[in-house]
Parts: C-alpha cells; structure tokens; sequence
C-alpha cells in the first residue's frame, strides 16, 4: 500500500517550472531515498509532500485521501518534516519538545517527555538544557524526538545528516532505522550521500531537473542503464 502517491505533479514558480509530471507512489512503512542533483527539485517534492507548497497541476494522495481534503494541522500531524538546520525555539529542550502539542492546544508531560527523549537515546538529564547549547547529533536527535511526540506515520527528512561527522551521522542512520521498525513509520529521506541511500533506504527516486528519472529498490543505483544516472553515481553530476 502507499503512503503518498503523486499522479501527474508539477509545480511551476511564476513561468519557472520546478516539477513536472512527477507520477510514482511511496509504499507504507518502508525508507525511501530522494537522491539526485543539487537543484532537481527534491526539497521542492517534499514540500508538496506536507502542503507546505501546493501541486500546479496533477493530484497528491495521502493515505488514499487527496492532500487537499486535510484539515492543515491535521495533515502536519500526519506527516512530519526534519531538516538540516533542526531550527529549536529558544528555551529548552523540553520547551522545544512541548511545541508541536501546544500546537494543537495540548500539553506534554515530563514523563512522556522523557520517554521520547530515550527514543533518541538521549539522557532526560537533558530535558532541562538550553536548546542553544546542544551539539549538532544532539540537536538533530531532538529535532527528530519532536517529530515523534506528533506520533506521524510519515516523516520526511532533508538532509538531516549532512552537517554531521560520520560517527553522528551513522548513530541518526541506526536511530532512523530503529523508528522505521519499531512504529512502521513511512520515511521519504533526502540525502547527498548514496552509500546511504544504498544501506538504509529501501528504494530510491533519482530526480533531474525537475523530473523522477527512475524509482525502484535502491540497488537501482548500481544496476540502472540509464547513462545520466549511471555519471551522477560516478560522481560526475552532483
Ligand atoms: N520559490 C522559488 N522560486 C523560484 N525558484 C525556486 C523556488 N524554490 C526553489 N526554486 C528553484 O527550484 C529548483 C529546485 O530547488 P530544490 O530546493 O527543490 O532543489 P534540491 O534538489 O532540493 O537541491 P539541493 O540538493 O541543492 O538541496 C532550484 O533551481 C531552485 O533554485
Ligand atoms: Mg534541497
């Protein structure tokens, strides 16, 4: 079953055509990598995943429902979004965890704060930490422990490893496969990195210009035919 199917997507800024006719589904529960060229339109594809931008044309489903159809907050409940930056509010930890509850009016309380925080293997020591003093790993550790509070079936994740040195970046990898398998979560992962994309995602969408080249099992990126593929895999289009 699929978790977000695009049909005939484009997405166009003023007379600049960013997308188009993007047509592919990602399938429940399962990593996804969104690999391709710097400008191809990945990000571009992810927004449109949580409404945060709105298709030109063609249809975007979410969970079988038209993206459309959601109530916003509702939609940004179901599918959450991790970034590079993992921009925090000022304050604390626990006040950033807390925000996606006060959101929708809610409270978090410290016990759960904490559980979430385990999730991330993060000491509750640091609940009460100045969000500002955290280290880069921690920092996108938190960032993804406040996805999880919304409990989302869907997260979407753009570059999150890419600030980050290798034994970071290989500890949010473990963190991020340990969430696909312990709450089923649906990931769509944008990331620069193919030896990651290989490892950890189940399949792949290689992007051009604005285009979906080719989805499948991520082995694609060693087996494919295609010649454009075959030269950003060497290294020679990023
Ligand atoms: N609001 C906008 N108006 C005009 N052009 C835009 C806008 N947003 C993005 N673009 C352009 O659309 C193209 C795709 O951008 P996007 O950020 O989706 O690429 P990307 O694949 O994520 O690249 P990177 O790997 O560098 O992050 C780029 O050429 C970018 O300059
Ligand atoms: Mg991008």
């Amino acid at each position: 079953m699929s978790a977000i199917t695009f049909q005939n997507v484009s997405y166009a800024v003023e007379d600049r055509q960013l997308l188009t006719n993007i047509t592919g589904s990602f399938e429940q529960g399962r990593i996804t990598t969104l690999v391709g060229p710097s400008g191809a339109g990945k990000t571009t594809l992810l927004k449109l995943c949580n409404g945060l931008l709105s298709p030109t044309s063609g249809t975007i489903t979410v969970q079988q429902k038209p993206i459309d159809t959601f109530v916003p907050t509702t939609l940004r409940q179901t599918v959450g979004m991790a970034l590079q930056a993992a921009p925090m509010i000022s304050g604390t930890v626990y006040d950033n965890l807390c925000l996606p509850k006060k959101l929708q009016r809610q409270t978090l309380s410290i016990e759960d704060a904490q559980k979430w925080l385990e999730d991330v293997h993060l000491p509750a020591s640091l609940l009460t930490q100045q969000a500002r003093d955290l280290s880069g790993g921690q920092r996108q550790r938190v960032s993804i422990a406040r996805t999880l509070v919304n409990r989302s079936p869907i997260l979407l994740l753009d570059e999150i490893t890419s600030a980050l040195d290798r034994t970071a970046c290989r500890e949010i990898e473990t963190l991020i496969q340990k969430i696909n398998d312990k709450y089923g979560t649906t990931i769509i992962w944008i990331t620069h990195n193919l030896e990651q994309a290989m490892t950890i995602g189940h399949h792949t969408w290689v992007m051009m210009d604005g285009q979906l080249i080719e989805a499948g099992p991520s082995s694609l990126l060693e087996t494919t035919t295609n010649e454009q593929i075959q030269a950003f895999v060497r290294g020679e289009a990023r």
